[in-house]
């Protein structure tokens, strides 16, 4: 059983929807918060569905996670785009075939364009490895140990056009101890955003489909 550290709002309320939400996710690695997503699925906390993983890696381990449980995996690789906005009409797009109420990038490691935010207006969530406005930005992990501070942590929060910086959803804090390095630490704050990246979902589901579900 791994440690709840801090974290605001409770994790543990989520709300219900009838029917439930549609939502995509976009990946280009490992996958382990989409594999939380499906996992809170699962187990009948997060009433949605997830109609399609886009990937950007052909060969991330994220596209394996979708085919083990039978999710539509779409890859639209970057390198056969020539801009941003080609590959994020692509995507709309992709999630407009599946009728995508909510996006989630989860480990989605390239800057998305206007387009795309527009499209789905504080409905996309991402989720990042710092108690933001901190550490934005790459290397997040490496950023909060080489500045030395006692407490990270993880930030689901709303994608506008500047990086790592919409309307925060939930933070968990994580305590920073001295014999972390970035392995430990990174696996501290993975196990929070597997907690509080399912709940943001929901708290974004409450405000689109309103508190009558
Ligand atoms: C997470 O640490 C997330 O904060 C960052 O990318 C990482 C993705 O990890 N945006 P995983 O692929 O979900 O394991």
């Amino acid at each position: 059983m791994h440690k709840n550290y801090l974290t605001s709002p409770s994790p543990h309320i989520y709300g219900s929807f009838n029917p439930p939400l549609n939502i995509s996710v976009m990946a280009s690695g490992n996958g382990s918060n989409f594999e939380a997503i499906i996992d809170a699925i699962n187990h009948k906390k997060l009433q949605a569905n997830i109609s399609c993983l886009i990937v950007n890696n052909h060969s991330c381990y994220a596209r394996t996670r979708a085919e083990n449980h039978n999710i539509n995996c779409v890859i639209h690789d970057h390198r056969d785009y020539s801009s941003r906005e080609d590959l994020d009409d692509a995507i709309i797009r992709t999630f407009k075939t599946f009728g995508t109420e909510i996006v989630v990038m989860a480990g989605w490691m390239r800057i998305v364009s206007h387009k795309l935010i527009k499209e789905f207006p504080n409905r996309i969530i991402n989720i990042h490895p710092s108690l933001l406005p901190s550490f934005k930005g790459k290397d997040a992990i490496n950023q909060a140990l080489d500045a030395n501070v006692k407490i990270t942590g993880c930030s689901a929060h709303i994608v506008t056009e500047q990086l790592d910086s919409g309307k925060l959803i939930i933070q968990s804090a994580v305590p920073i101890l001295d014999i972390d390095n970035k392995e430990s630490l990174s696996n501290k704050i993975k196990l929070q955003e597997h907690i509080i990246l399912p709940n943001a979902i929901s708290i974004i589901g409450e405000s689109i489909r309103g508190s009558k579900n």
